[in-house]
């Protein structure tokens, strides 16, 4: 389709990926085999049959799976620089990306050796695509406030590679407010601050998020549609929905893209972006998702130009590449 054309020429910013969720299949079953971890899957069919989920539950178990696979810093070096080049192809040219430490710490790989393996590879990635990206430090809700505040206070140099915190995961049962002195340290120490909410949760796991975690951006937070008050708020304050179509098909958090809350959020003047979350898993990447709402919800050139403009006004980026973003972004529209 040319409108397809059209959107993959576009430059784009991502602000909302997860690391783990760009591992293609190929790559899932190749790191398998190199660090002899035994999947359920032996061929990019059977994997691609297994990504057919229930729920974010049953998703997040698949995903848990898949992580097993990463087991040093090159692996990291490896998926990241096939996320960068995959995404330079489609003309993104930024992402946020979360980072999960607990998950690859329980497997004895520590965040600093994470972050190593990433940080190459985004230096190749800048060198070669002009790419950058912002580091989102995120926990795992099913896991203990008490395990995210260590890790935390534990950072030293580690630090400087995080713009900010984020919290993912199960969120039914775990509401926000179980995370509030690990907002208040990550907000002492100057990070922004972001939460997944309203994705399976209530309207009020979205209201916790803004009023006890004091975000600065809400994850998805589709179930936002169910309190006027909240949307009022988030349109005055400008604060960013960061949702993603592709993903809530993939998961049943809507039945039809074309009910997906994006749209009357976007007309109702929300700060809404379009974004890929897990692309490997649910789909696509930028470019699909988008299409997607073309498609299915009848966005015009109109809505794809506002997303994009809201992207890049809410990136973890320095102004001078917001500038430069924008003015590439003017100039192709
Ligand atoms: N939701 C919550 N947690 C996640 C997701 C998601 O879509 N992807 C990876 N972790
Ligand atoms: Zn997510």
């Amino acid at each position: 389709m040319a409108m397809d054309n059209w959107i993959r020429s576009l430059p784009k910013v991502d602000l909302h990926v997860h690391l783990e969720g760009t591992i293609e299949p190929e790559t899932l079953l190749y790191l398998a085999e190199k660090n002899k971890v035994v999947l359920p899957w032996t061929t990019v069919e059977a994997v691609q049959q297994a990504y057919a989920f229930q729920d974010l539950a049953d998703f997040l178990q698949i995903y848990h799976q898949c992580t097993q696979v990463l087991r040093n810093a090159e692996d990291f070096y490896y998926i990241t620089l096939q996320y960068i080049r995959r995404s330079a192809a489609e003309n993104t040219f930024h992402s946020d990306v979360f980072i999960d430490p607990q998950t690859h710490r329980d497997k004895g790989i520590h965040l600093e050796a994470m972050m190593d393996g990433i940080t190459a590879a985004l230096r190749e990635g800048a060198r070669q695509y002009d790419y950058s990206m912002g580091f989102i430090l995120c926990f795992l809700r099913h896991r203990p406030q008490r395990e995210a505040l260590e890790i935390l206070h534990s950072l030293g140099p580690t630090r400087a590679h995080f713009s900010a915190i984020g919290l993912a995961a199960k969120e039914l049962g775990y509401p926000p407010h179980l995370f509030i002195d690990v907002y208040k340290t990550a907000h002492a120490m100057g990070l922004y601050c972001t939460a997944h909410a309203g994705e399976e949760g209530p309207a009020s796991y979205v209201r916790s998020a803004l009023f006890d975690l004091k975000v600065h951006r809400i994850d998805h937070g589709n179930a936002i549609v169910d309190d006027p008050t909240l949307i009022d708020y988030v349109r005055s304050q400008s604060i960013p929905l960061t949702m993603c179509p592709l993903s809530n098909r993939a998961l049943h958090i809507v039945d039809d893209l074309s009910q997906h809350p994006a749209t009357a959020l976007l007309n109702d003047g929300v700060c809404v972006t379009i974004n890929s979350d897990d692309p490997a898993f649910f789909g696509g990447y930028m470019t699909e998702n988008l299409s997607a709402m073309v498609e299915h919800a009848q966005w015009s050139k109109n809505e794809i130009a506002k997303v994009l403009h809201h992207a890049i006004d809410h990136a973890l980026m320095p102004d001078h590449r917001k500038q430069s973003l924008r003015h590439r972004l003017t100039q192709a529209l």
